[in-house]
């Protein structure tokens, strides 16, 4: 065990250095559930390799697996208190919660969620189960060539409110009570997107908003479309 006083880092690096074997369980639940990136093999190469704590941040890479484990066996050792799935659709996460000994209940579900994607019914599930909804790429990214920020409604909205087009798309989430996590490396940026808690929409802007759906998707996460797990072949 590690010495009085460790960091609670340094208490799961003692107990990761020797725990190839229920990351390994942890990974492999993950992949036989659904999973599109990881390659077990080279993993365990890179695993051992690794120092104790660049095995910590490899963990932490595959930290995605741990809901999955129903016995909660390796969750409960990273003291994991919180855990999140990502791009579940509702049939997924109705299997999960209905695993029997669930002990971690996924507390969010982040998905593709903006204006073109408002992925109401899947929202509506989730929350009725009460699993938070995150909505990542808010904004329309960067790569794709969306520019859902000059869409005329939002551009229209955003004046009315004294605002920037990105502040009505995130307040837009916030009022349906949707998580958001747009991303920016520019600073005056990443502070306009904090800014988005000193108006309110009124329901015709939200309702006007919510019309510009045309279940428009960008992450189709292609390696993974002949996965028999791949979760955008349903409607939601
Ligand atoms: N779970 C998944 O499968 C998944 C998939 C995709 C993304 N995500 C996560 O979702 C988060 C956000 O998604 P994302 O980066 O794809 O898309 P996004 O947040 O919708 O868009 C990011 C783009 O918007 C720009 N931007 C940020 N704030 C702006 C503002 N106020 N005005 C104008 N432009 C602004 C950024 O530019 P600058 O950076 O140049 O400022 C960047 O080009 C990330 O943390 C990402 O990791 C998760």
């Amino acid at each position: 065990m590690p010495a009085r006083g460790a960091s609670p880092d340094d208490e799961l690096i003692d107990i990761f250095s020797k725990g190839w074997k229920e990351a390994q369980t942890g990974v492999r639940t993950h992949v036989a559930e659904w999973n599109t990136g990881w390659n077990c093999e080279k993993l365990r190469t890179t695993w051992k390799s690794k120092s104790p704590r660049k095995r910590l941040i490899v963990l932490r890479k595959v930290s995605k697996g741990f809901p999955i484990l129903s016995d909660g066996s390796l969750a409960q050792k990273v003291w994991c208190f919180f855990i999140g799935v990502s791009n579940f659709n509702h049939e997924q996460l109705e299997r999960l919660l209905n695993k029997p000994n669930l002990r971690f209940k996924p507390i969010t579900n982040q998905i593709e969620c903006h204006p073109y994607l408002t992925q109401k019914d899947l929202i509506r599930f989730c929350q009725s189960r009460d699993v938070s909804m995150t909505a990542y790429r808010p904004l329309g990214g960067s790569s794709e060539g969306v520019d859902l920020l000059d869409d005329p409604v939002i551009q229209r909205v955003a004046q009315k409110y004294n605002k920037s087009p990105a502040q009505i798309l995130l307040r837009f989430q916030i009022q349906r009570n949707v998580i958001v996590i747009p991303k920016s490396v520019t600073p005056k940026r990443i502070l306009e997107n904090i800014q988005v808690f000193d108006f309110e929409l009124s329901e015709q802007d939200m309702n006007d908003i919510l019309g510009l759906d045309r279940n428009f998707r960008m992450c189709r996460l292609p390696i993974a479309e002949h996965h028999k797990d791949y979760p955008f072949n349903i409607d939601y």
